[in-house]
């Protein structure tokens, strides 16, 4: 089955995809989103990293780097991991990844695999400049909850999957990580997802003494204190609905680490924001993402981006 991101063709398998197509829609928007504030940003960086938690078909790391490297005129070098418990989904996006490299190629937009071409500080003016970017891309299994492999473990943990690929730090980190709290899973979603879609996908593991509430945010507290691990200087995370996200800001406001933070709805490039709670909601249509970043990543984003003060 062809999921509808657009440009980009990826294969999404009836496994191991976000709960709807619609989702995708929505998740993609975010990711378009992000990519504009790095295009509008003072100083677009040469080179970037970025780490995608429980990538699934791998769709969101492949339509990040589909448009940044069409958009942006700066980037000499980007370097994608993405990360999945499921060997499926590392599978599927292996081979998608294979599909995204033919149609960049068929397009004219063939990337190097090979080390930077262009010394650091000479900027890409050209379609053939532009040809020379190195692009990285690797989908490794991994169980990103676990913070250390042990010997019963069957899956690495994300820690022996970084010393793996031979890096600890990333500029971004993204993630649509499984937020459906068991009472929301039985309760609001759509028969043919329960039937067919794989609970580990969607609905975080049990803990002994979790609310429902605190089983679905399970993941983001794990997320935070990654990106603090991995000295991220941008996140983005998607989550269930406004109240989810408002929730995940809190939890981000706590750690200390972040000088923004928003929260993105389904379409955020729509004008109208408000402030709940202290947290800039962006655009328009059901909470759908939280957006943070540190001072470091400033120079990359657009100037009008306000500073979140506790
Ligand atoms: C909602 S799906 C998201 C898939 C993909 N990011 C997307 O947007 O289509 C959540 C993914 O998290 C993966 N997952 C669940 N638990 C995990 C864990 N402990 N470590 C890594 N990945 C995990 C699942 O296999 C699934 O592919």
């Amino acid at each position: 089955m062809l999921s509808n991101l657009q440009p980009l063709k990826v294969y999404a398998s009836p496994i191991h995809t976000a709960a709807t197509p619609r989702a995708k829609q929505e998740t993609a928007a975010s990711v378009s989103y992000l990519v504009e504030q790095l295009c509008a940003g003072s100083q677009v960086p040469e080179a970037l990293s970025v780490l995608d938690l429980c990538t699934g078909t791998g769709c969101i790391p492949l339509l990040f780097a589909n448009d940044l490297t069409r958009k942006t005129r700066n980037l000499n070098q980007l370097e994608v991991l993405g990360v999945d418990i499921s060997a499926t989904a590392v599978r599927l996006a292996q081979s998608n990844h294979e599909r995204f490299r033919e149609q960049a190629n068929t397009n004219g937009l063939g990337f190097n695999t090979a080390p930077i071409t262009r010394p650091p500080g000479v900027k890409a003016d050209s379609q053939r400049d532009k040809q020379k970017i190195t692009l990285q891309v690797q989908f490794v299994r991994g169980n990103i909850l676990q913070a250390e492999s042990t010997a019963k473990a069957n899956v690495p943990s994300l820690t022996h999957v970084l010393q793996d690929v031979g890096r600890t730090r990333w500029d971004i980190l993204i993630s649509n990580p499984p937020y459906i709290s068991p009472a929301a899973f039985n309760k609001d979603t759509a028969r043919s997802v329960r039937n067919f879609e794989p609970k580990l996908a969607l609905v975080p593991p049990g803990l002994p003494n979790r609310s429902d509430e605190e089983q679905g945010d399970l993941f983001y507290p794990r997320l935070l204190a990654i990106a603090d691990d991995v000295q991220a200087r941008i996140v983005l995370v998607e989550v269930a609905d406004l109240a989810q996200a408002v929730r995940v800001a809190k939890f981000a406001g706590q750690t200390g680490s972040w000088d923004g933070i928003e929260v993105w709805r389904d379409d955020p490039s729509a004008t109208w924001t408000e402030t709940i709670e202290g947290f800039k909601i962006r655009g328009s249509g059901n909470g759908r993402s939280v957006f943070l970043w540190r001072r470091e990543a400033a120079c990359w984003l657009p100037l009008n981006l306000t500073k979140w003060s506790r």
